[in-house]
């Protein structure tokens, strides 16, 4: 085998006259100035329905960027029978065949769609021009080029044979189709979970997040460019619940590929085990769930690191990653100034839309999020034993808008210590630095989750311990930076816990679960 080296997309920094900023601006142009149509996608087919829903910029949501046709039960049946029609072929396919369709898809982003995308995001997902560009550009041009990659080293691996015998793995796709449910805080998360399990010849079922279809639609606009054969994959939109009713009910379903809420993946992993007897083999359940991702900072740290780490990793596309730094521990000693560095950073940022590239600061996704965050921030308000030091405004008038907000706790078990918040609030504990050992074991029990953390320290003995004593506590661990912005290719992403399965995205790890190796031996 012979395939091409992959090297990280390089992110572009979008200038003001640049080239690359005025193309953005001209994708936004366009999209603004037109309602997009956004169809499903079923065996090759644009599908429309007589129900038209309103797709609107989270920051602006009285304008229309256009509409998408929702679906029901009948339309999930169809894509499951095209993603079954068109499976043999598929799966018969060379895998070279199959990975340069990918391949080209990254380069058409790279080229001559990464305004187009990167402008589907800004206005669809409320991402400011440099989210979008490492999200729905780069991690997914680099999703697309990295799979090969690890795609060649699984089939690659063959185990021993002797003089006159020849053993062999094959590694054919999963018998069935595959159904990809995908949220809608990243592009590159929708355009990898479907992808990803059809370059191991697998078929798909895609169901994104309805606020996320305008990316989704230039994904499936670069996927057939690319020359991805009608089936392979079907783009549905249909309410999550009732595509479930469906799919976890098929005697073909062969398995999920979830990105999303840990409550969702949890209520669906119960329907698959009540309906495990219907289906012909066991479904592979890979699931990336929710986070509750921490900073724990060590007196030895170096409190420009932290505060730089602390309103980046919390407070970039408005906390709303699974790997967002969302509760923070901080001595005392340096609370004041690292407090101070804070405050001063987050004078600085700019809130609103997306389309005024000076804003650091965008809308949340949609008037449910909203609510959900604000209610938190005013419970707080109300809790004697917390206090707001920085944000703690909002408003929804034309757009989304929570100010980025910091609440300190005096009690550690404070409910926004535990629970994932998916907005632009951030919790501070301070303790004393004698106490730093029982923060440890604070910081590893508080919350279900286990996705992303960080410790702040100079200290070697300190990071050694702390890197040991939350062996379990993240699936992603980073040492003096931000818990957010895996790289594709450097940093495989995944958490355990009620964070997800673990199958690290973008690794050969994930691969491996959308395969079902059959081992042949032959004698001479
Ligand atoms: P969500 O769980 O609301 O939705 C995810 C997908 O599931 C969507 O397509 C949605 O329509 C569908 N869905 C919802 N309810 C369903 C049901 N009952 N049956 C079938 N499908 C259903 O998540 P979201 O709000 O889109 O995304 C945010 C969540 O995703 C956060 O919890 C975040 O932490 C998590 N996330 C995790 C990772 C990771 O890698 N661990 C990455 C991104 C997002
Ligand atoms: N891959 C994304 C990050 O690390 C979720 O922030």
């Amino acid at each position: 085998f012979n395939v091409p080296v992959p090297a990280n997309e390089p992110v572009k920094e979008y200038r003001p006259g640049s080239p690359e900023r005025e193309a953005v601006k001209q994708a936004i142009a366009d999209f603004r100035s037109q309602k997009t149509d956004i169809p499903m996608y079923i065996g090759g087919q644009e599908v429309r329905t007589s129900r038209k829903l309103r797709v609107a910029p989270p920051h602006d949501h009285q304008h229309t960027l256009g509409y998408f046709y929702e679906g029901d039960a009948k339309h999930v049946h169809q894509a499951i029978e095209a993603a079954l029609t068109a499976k043999t072929d598929w799966a018969n396919l060379p895998w070279e065949q199959r990975a340069a369709i990918f391949l080209r898809a990254a380069e058409l982003i790279a080229g001559p769609y990464r305004a187009r995308i990167n402008a589907a995001t800004m206005l669809g997902q409320s991402k400011n021009v440099y989210q979008a560009e490492i999200d729905s550009a780069c991690e997914l041009i680099d999703f697309l080029r990295f799979n090969v990659f690890y795609a060649e080293e699984i089939y690659r691996q063959q185990p021993n044979s002797s003089p006159g015998v020849w053993n062999r793995l094959d590694y054919r796709p999963l018998e069935g189709f595959v159904f990809a449910l995908t949220p809608f805080n990243f592009t590159a998360i929708a355009g990898n979970l479907p992808t990803s399990a059809a370059l191991m010849g697998n078929t798909v079922v895609w169901k994104p997040a309805y606020t996320q279809v305008l990316s989704a639609k230039v994904i499936m606009e670069v996927l057939q460019e690319a020359g991805l054969p009608a089936g392979v994959i079907n783009l549905i939109y249909v309410d999550g619940p009732i595509a479930g009713e469906v799919v976890f009910n098929h005697p073909d379903f062969a398995g999920i590929h979830f990105t999303g809420s840990t409550s969702v993946f949890q209520q669906i992993w119960k329907t698959i085990g009540e309906n495990i007897h219907k289906y012909k083999s066991y479904p592979r359940i890979v699931g990336e769930t929710g986070g509750k991702d921490f900073v724990l900072v060590h007196e030895s740290a170096d409190v420009d690191e932290v505060a730089t780490g602390l309103v980046r990793g919390a407070f970039e596309y408005q906390g709303q990653k699974c790997s967002a730094a969302s509760r923070a521990y901080i001595p005392s000693n340096l609370w004041p100034a690292i407090e101070a560095r804070v405050g001063q950073f987050l004078s600085e940022l700019k809130m609103g839309s997306t389309e005024d590239f000076t804003n650091f600061i965008n809308a949340v996704i949609d008037e449910r999020s909203f609510k959900k965050i604000t209610a938190y921030i005013e419970e707080a308000k109300k809790n004697s034993e917390v206090t707001v030091i920085s944000g703690g405004s909002y408003d929804s008038s034309k757009g989304y808008f929570v100010e980025p907000t910091i609440l300190k706790v005096n009690n550690p078990q404070y409910r926004t210590m535990c629970e994932e918040i998916f907005g632009p609030v951030l919790s501070v504990y301070v303790y004393e630095p004698e106490e730093f050992a029982e923060v440890v074991k604070v910081v590893d029990t508080t919350s279900p989750y286990a996705l992303t953390g960080c410790i702040f320290a100079k200290d070697r003995y300190v990071i050694d311990f702390v890197t040991r004593a939350l062996q379990n506590a993240a699936g992603n661990f980073y040492i003096n930076d931000k818990p957010t912005g895996a790289v594709v290719g450097q940093q495989p992403f995944g958490g355990a816990r009620a964070s997800g399965t673990n199958d690290k995205a973008g690794a050969a790890l994930n691969l491996l679960r959308w395969v079902s190796a059959r081992t042949i031996k032959e004698t001479f």
